[in-house]
């Protein structure tokens, strides 16, 4: 039985003191962590004070990036060691907004997922397909390819604790969520990747999300599928009432 795990990612939204509020809201509100793994995924200038925030209470924090690298210079950056060090607990990799504007590879992708474990923090690993890819019928072959470049050589306890988001690039923010169906026949085809990547029994424990335009009122039935394990959101995370109806469908 997997736990539903939903997670909301604020990409570059709310201010701290917003941020702060939201989570002093939420965090009594959330529902008990063997039910549904509830996160929040926060710009990192917020982490530590959302971290201090949330403390004790069934509310993760997550961020939204990070570099491979433990240290170096690399201006800008931030490590999985100093996300780990202020008691981050997830971290998104490979969005499709870093792949398609910052030029964040598979390869890197890959790197990262090493590097949040070796960090003890859980990936929650994006991947998904253009409007013209889906129309093209290359949707399977995109989305298996990222999601097996992503898990190349992590063991088999890692991939089975890793999240995967199919977010199809063409529901993200647009309003237009693709159906519950649909959506759980690519997520289908993600366990399926990973089955053929590292195994059927480690496929199964693999957690996927379905994110693109997830809102309260089309959460349920996604849920319902039977391989779609939680939901990546963005504008309906940013909402207390929103995000905690979220949290209640999982
Ligand atoms: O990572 C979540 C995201 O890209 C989906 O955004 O606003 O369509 O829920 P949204």
């Amino acid at each position: 039985m997997r736990k539903p795990i939903i997670a909301g990612n604020w990409k570059m939204y709310k201010t701290l003191s917003e941020a702060v509020d939201f989570v002093e809201q939420v965090k009594s509100q959330v529902p008990a962590n063997d039910k549904v793994e509830a996160v929040v995924c926060a710009p990192a200038l917020f982490l530590p004070t959302l971290v201090e925030a949330a403390k004790g209470t069934d509310l993760a924090i997550g961020a939204q990036n990070m570099h491979f690298e433990t240290e170096g210079a690399f201006t800008g950056e931030i490590s999985p060691t100093q996300l780990a060090d202020i008691h981050v607990q997830y971290v998104v990799l490979g969005h499709s907004e870093r792949r398609e504007y910052f030029n964040e590879t598979d390869e890197a992708v890959n790197k990262k997922a090493h590097a949040a474990f070796a960090h003890n923090l859980v990936p929650i690993i994006c991947v998904g397909e253009t409007l013209e890819e889906r129309e093209a019928g290359q949707t399977v072959s995109k989305v298996s390819s990222q999601v097996k470049a992503a898990i190349k050589d992590l063991s088999s306890e890692q991939v089975a604790q890793a999240v995967i988001a199919y977010e199809p690039i063409w529901a993200i923010g647009t309003g237009k969520t693709a159906t519950a169906a649909d959506a759980n026949e690519v997520c289908g085809e993600v366990r399926h990747a990973i089955a053929e990547e590292i195994g059927a029994e480690v496929a199964e424990k693999t957690r996927i999300q379905y994110g693109g335009s997830v809102k309260p009122a089309n959460v349920e039935e996604l849920l319902s599928m039977e391989h779609i394990d939680g939901a990546l959101v963005g504008g309906a995370s940013l909402e207390v009432d929103s995000y905690l109806k979220l949290l209640e469908a999982g």
